[in-house]
């Protein structure tokens, strides 16, 4: 096979086949096809897509570029949750204990953070001594003793898109479906799961924007999904405003703790026990998600879900005296209200900016490299819909840089949008797809 027909191929708009699709990534993963012509092939399956076939092929060439973990000798059922992320986006600390209470495992791979949207693994780094970086034989086990594992990519598994996902970074071809799409489920599939939930955002702190776009990749995901044969679940899910209030990443530990022993209320909650109600279904524990979520509300309530999460803390390495006296953690050198400066009811929230204003008190990162600043971050109380007064604290700000303070606080104030008419709230879950 020639490379350079296989671009020229794709750039005219054809179809690839199967073997061609391997040779591409195999080759590239192996370094015989250089940057350059992979960044061409990028591109042009940016410009020209690529139809399911292409998709499932391409997403198959990459799980395989590495190893597929087998974890047949675990009984029970594998399920896991993806997210595509945004801000205060928590719910994998707190689904992941109530499913595993609920009797169906959890193999969970998290990424980072980049940009204005968090990272599971971050979040869970913050918790003193956890470690995410877990070999597959600890990964194994953690399951097998605790029905979970909260777990960073490993260098086996799928290595393709570890090296693709570096130069669309740097060549503009990340926003392509067929490509997040191979991406997403190239990893997932490598955790030996029998299924998956999605949670698909959209809005301002969405990677996608805008709801169609959401629903292109959902379905292209679910139809990836279907093609190795697992059973899936899609949401559609709102990024118009912070998930919960707590923003960074100590802060929503802190958070998923006070939901772990059922303090709080709202959208995190809501989202939460929909999701592990989707993945209790999938394995098997109920007989819809509704059931499913039934479920995890009683696992809350009855304290189990809190107990697994210390159980998991335990067993990956955590301080497991944070958990339980989270006030002992440390505090930011710096931390200042943000006062509303009018009345009125909140119309829209830039939740980019809101994401970003975090990322600049240290919570996030501009690349890879970037150390983060655990503790840093936002407390964010509006929310679309309600009302606010001139004089009210609206956000709490955490940072060890001073210096930050006055450039967040008016990224802040102008992320959010007041009007004097009423305003509606928005829909949490905008579309479910069980297919
Ligand atoms: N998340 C991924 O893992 N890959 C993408 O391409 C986009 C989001």
């Amino acid at each position: 096979m020639n490379t350079v027909e296989l671009i020229r191929k794709k750039r005219d708009g054809k179809s690839l086949t199967d073997e061609e699709i391997k040779y591409l990534v195999s080759n590239f993963t192996k370094g015989k096809i250089p940057n350059y012509q992979f960044s061409s092939f990028l591109m042009a399956v940016y410009l020209k897509g690529m139809n399911k076939k292409e998709t499932a092929w391409l997403t198959n060439a990459m799980l395989f570029s590495g190893s597929v973990i087998n974890l047949d000798s675990i009984k029970g059922k594998k399920i896991d949750k993806h997210s595509t992320g945004g801000v205060g986006d928590k719910t994998s600390l707190i689904l992941t204990p109530i499913v595993a209470a609920a009797g169906v495992n959890v193999p969970m791979i998290s990424g980072r953070g980049l940009g204005h949207s968090g990272g599971t693994l971050d979040k869970l780094e913050a918790i003193p001594g956890f470690q995410t970086n877990v070999t597959l034989k600890q990964y194994k086990s953690i399951i097998q003793k605790c029905g979970a594992v909260l777990a960073g990519q490993t260098k086996e598994v799928a290595p393709a898109d570890k090296l693709i996902y570096s130069l669309r970074d740097v060549t503009a071809t990340v926003e392509s479906i067929p490509l997040i799409t191979a991406s997403i489920m190239s990893k997932k599939l490598a955790e030996g799961i029998d299924g998956l939930v999605l949670d698909v955002k959209t809005g301002s702190g969405a990677f996608m924007k805008k709801y169609n776009d959401s629903l292109a990749l959902a379905d292209s995901l679910t139809d990836t999904a279907k093609a190795f044969n697992k059973k899936v679940i899609a949401f559609i899910t709102d990024m118009n405003q912070p998930l919960g209030n707590y923003i960074g990443n100590w802060l929503e530990v802190y958070e998923s703790i006070k939901v772990l022993q059922g303090e709080m209320l709202g959208d995190l909650v809501d989202l939460s026990l929909n999701l592990s109600g989707a993945m209790i279904y999938l394995g098997g524990k109920a007989l819809s998600i509704k059931e499913g979520t039934e479920i995890s509300k009683e696992i809350v309530a009855s304290g189990k879900a809190f107990d697994k999460f210390l159980e998991i803390v335990k067993l990956q390495g955590g301080d497991v005296s944070m958990i339980k006296h989270p006030e002992k953690y440390p505090k930011s050198k710096i931390h200042e209200s943000l006062i509303a400066d009018k009345t009125g009811y909140i119309k829209t929230i830039d939740n980019y900016e809101v994401g970003m204003a975090s990322l600049e008190l240290g919570a996030g990162r501009i690349t890879m490299e970037d150390k983060i600043d655990p503790k840093a971050g936002i407390i964010f109380y509006p929310k679309i819909g309600t009302k606010i007064k001139k004089g009210e604290v609206i956000a709490e700000l955490y940072t060890d840089e001073k210096e930050k303070i006055d450039s967040v606080k008016r990224k802040l104030l102008s992320a959010v949008t007041v009007s004097n008419q009423k305003t509606t709230s928005v829909k949490l879950i905008k579309t479910t797809m069980v297919v």
